[in-house]
């Protein structure tokens, strides 16, 4: 085969077909527990003003300093640059669900607001397994009330979601409480404090983040900074009674709920917006590296982007990881695209009865292909194996003059002439009900839409 002149940027990846059923499987699974849980579906734009997600997710965090996608659309630089709107893809969902709160007036609305949405993600990452350029994403958030319940339940639907995909065994939620803003600036303070003068004996890497981003140090890679965190201060010294209370309240729940977690007192997470409670689903052997999910509180978010103070609590998961993990478990999603019958034909006045032979099992919720060409019967039936039909109709002259038509079962290799009009009423009971891919458009007041044929 020659070389494909054009290929998928970097760090990207069609979904195809095969990929799409895990998709849909998971998307299933999502719409089930976000609707049993009281959650609307919600899609933000793909891009926003850059500064949305610089000031939520924080300038110097690796998300924002490194990874942010700018959008140079000419029109958007054209036409906005104006008014001196610069655009980015997002990098996540829950700044642009908060500046939607705000725009909408959502605090008009019983709280809290539960949002959940499903999509695409852009991150400008070095690519490496498991990490991606444009990923996508499950996002929910629960908005407008501070409670550990709420915490607690939002963690509990994620988890659900985990064992309906079967893969929550293979994962672990890391926990952890970083306190008040005020908390993590003593914290901070005190742990530059510790390193005026030891500052050399960091890794470059975080002697930078000991400036911008100080808190990063907890969950550094580098084994030098692992090292020295021994005998520095600890976050857990800094944390309030107020923030322990409500840690071991979530704690409580999370116990009567039955769901497993570890303690991880170094755990902080990479964006900014984060306070109180955070956690992260991980693999169980990899550890960090290509985490599943992760979420917590953000209350000071909604201020920070211009709304009046509101609490908030979110989670994000992986869709591209937890298909990973399916496939290591060996999971399979169901394939719906199977094809059930294949017509073929041969001749003007075949062709023409086929289409509506084709029509008719398709309303019956058979999936149906054919009159496709000109080709031999005998091609056409080496084709209907090729998709893997397990029915084939065949329409000759011979048949359309003797108003008959062939039935093979593909598997079996057997096959049968019957007259034309038994062809669907034989192709449904062979299908057997159950196996029919058929379904009503029901709206609202509960009339079923009638397509009008
Ligand atoms: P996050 O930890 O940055 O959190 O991302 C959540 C999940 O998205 C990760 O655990 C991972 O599964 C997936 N993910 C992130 N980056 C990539 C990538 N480059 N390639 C493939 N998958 C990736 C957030 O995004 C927060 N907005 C979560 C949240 C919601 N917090 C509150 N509400």
């Amino acid at each position: 085969m020659a070389e494909p002149q054009f290929r998928t940027p970097k760090g990207t990846h069609d979904v195809l077909p095969e990929d799409h059923q895990y998709m849909t499987y998971i998307k299933k699974a999502v719409r089930h527990r976000c609707r049993q849980a009281g959650y609307r579906r919600i899609d933000p734009p793909i891009f926003e003003n850059r500064a949305i997600f610089e000031r939520s997710i924080g300038e110097h965090t690796d998300i924002v300093e490194k990874e942010l996608f700018l959008v140079s659309g000419k029109a958007a630089a054209g036409q906005d640059a104006e008014q001196g709107v610069e655009y980015a893809l997002r990098p996540e969902l829950t700044a642009g669900i908060c500046r939607s709160y705000i725009e909408h007036g959502m605090q008009q609305l019983p709280q809290p607001v539960e949002l959940y949405a499903i999509g695409q993600c852009f991150r400008y990452d070095r690519p490496q397994k498991g990490r991606y350029r444009q990923f996508h994403q499950v996002d929910l958030e629960v908005i407008g009330l501070k409670d550990p319940s709420l915490d607690a339940q939002l963690i509990h639907v994620c988890m659900k979601i985990l064992k309906d995909l079967q893969i929550a065994d293979r994962l672990t939620l890391q926990l952890n409480n970083i306190g008040s803003a005020d908390n993590r600036r003593a914290f901070t303070a005190a742990l530059k404090d510790y390193f005026i003068g030891k500052e050399r004996h960091l890794p470059e890497i975080d002697r930078r983040r000991l400036q911008s981003n100080p808190l990063r140090l907890l969950d550094s890679k580098e084994h030098d900074t692992q090292i020295l965190l021994k005998s520095t201060p600890t976050l857990d010294q800094f944390i309030d009674d107020a923030s322990k209370l409500y840690h071991t309240t979530l704690v409580e729940y999370l116990e009567e709920l039955q769901i497993p977690f570890t303690s991880n007192a170094g755990l902080v997470r990479g964006l900014d917006y984060y306070g109180q409670t955070v956690f992260e689903i991980w693999d169980g052997s990899s550890g960090a590296q290509n985490a599943v999910g992760g979420g917590g509180r953000y209350d000071g978010l909604i201020e920070l982007l211009g709304g009046s103070p509101t609490p908030g609590v979110g989670a994000a998961l992986g869709i591209e990881r937890m298909i990973w993990h399916m496939k290591q478990a060996g999971i399979k999603a169901p394939n719906k695209d199977q094809v059930d019958v294949f017509v073929a034909q041969l001749g003007p006045d075949a062709k023409k009865m086929c289409l509506q032979l084709i029509s008719e099992l398709r309303e019956y919720g058979v999936h149906t292909i054919g009159a496709l060409g000109e080709a031999s019967l005998k091609s056409q039936m080496r084709l209907a194996d090729k998709f893997g039909a397990r029915f084939t109709l065949l329409l000759g002259q011979m048949e359309v003059k003797e108003g008959k038509i062939i039935l093979r079962d593909m598997a079996a290799g057997r096959q049968k002439s019957l007259s034309f009009g038994k062809a669907v009423p034989e192709i449904l009971k062979l299908l057997g009900s159950e196996h029919l891919d058929t379904y009503s458009m029901t709206d609202q007041l509960g009339n079923v839409v009638d397509s009008g044929d």
